[in-house]
């Protein structure tokens, strides 16, 4: 009987125990839901401040040690950004056309490799215009959607001379900066990947 007596009372003490807690645990949580609903701009707790403001400018920030107050700079004329090079000097125009073709020369050596890296970059990015092997039957042109454009080895090329004569300068001329209808590519392809292009088309002018 009197060791009855004290379990009963044990197990309420147990019970208790686990009220309090309970109850604790829920008011935190109320506490913590209700406060940040009170002001929804609040940044809540801020930990470590000096994480937020670097010591540094940041590009969108006023800085009187420019001219121009602002933190983002031009970068100086003349300069060429990383992954790009010189060749992009050519402007989209007629003489910048003409001129590309009597200064440039591929740069890359022709390899199974590059040669093979050429084809699949020209299959990703040239060919639903210009066919497989570059006669001018891609499949939207098959769609009926797209005028077709000249083929590599027998077509004349609007801008004079047959399209089996252009040389590595126009056909990198025109994959950057696009003609009439074809858009530019340069800011899909890096020069390294139009200059591969550049190899396989080469392969495409020699089909009959
Ligand atoms: C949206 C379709 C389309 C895509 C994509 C396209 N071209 Fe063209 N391309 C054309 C058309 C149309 C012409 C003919 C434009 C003209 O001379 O009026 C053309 C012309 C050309 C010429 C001839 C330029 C000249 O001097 O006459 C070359 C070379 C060429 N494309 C290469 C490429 C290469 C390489 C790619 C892929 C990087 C490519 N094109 C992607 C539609 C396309």
């Amino acid at each position: 009987m009197l060791l009855k007596l004290s379990t009963t009372k044990g197990n309420m003490l147990v019970m208790n125990k686990r009220l309090i807690i309970c109850t604790a645990f829920l008011t935190v949580a109320a506490v913590t839901v209700i406060s940040s609903c009170s002001n929804n701009r609040s940044t809540g707790l801020e930990f470590a401040r000096n994480m937020y403001d670097p010591i540094g400018y940041n590009p969108d920030q006023p800085n009187k040690n420019f001219k121009d107050g602002k933190t983002a700079q031009n970068p100086p004329a003349g300069t060429t950004p990383v992954g790009f090079d010189k060749y992009d000097i050519y402007p989209n125009t007629l003489e910048g056309y003409q001129a590309a073709s009597a200064g440039m020369a591929n740069p890359i050596p022709v390899s199974v490799a590059t040669l093979e890296q050429g084809k699949t970059l020209y299959l990703n990015m040239c060919s639903h215009c210009h066919g497989l092997e570059g006669k001018g039957d891609g499949s939207i042109v098959k769609l009926g959607k797209f005028p077709a454009p000249p083929s590599y080895s027998t077509g004349n090329s609007s801008r004079g001379g047959s399209m089996k004569d252009l040389t590595d300068g126009k056909i990198y001329h025109t994959i950057t900066h696009g003609v009439n209808l074809m858009g530019p590519h340069k800011s899909q392809l890096s020069p390294e990947q139009r200059w591969k292009v550049v190899m396989y088309v080469h392969e495409l002018q020699k089909l009959q």
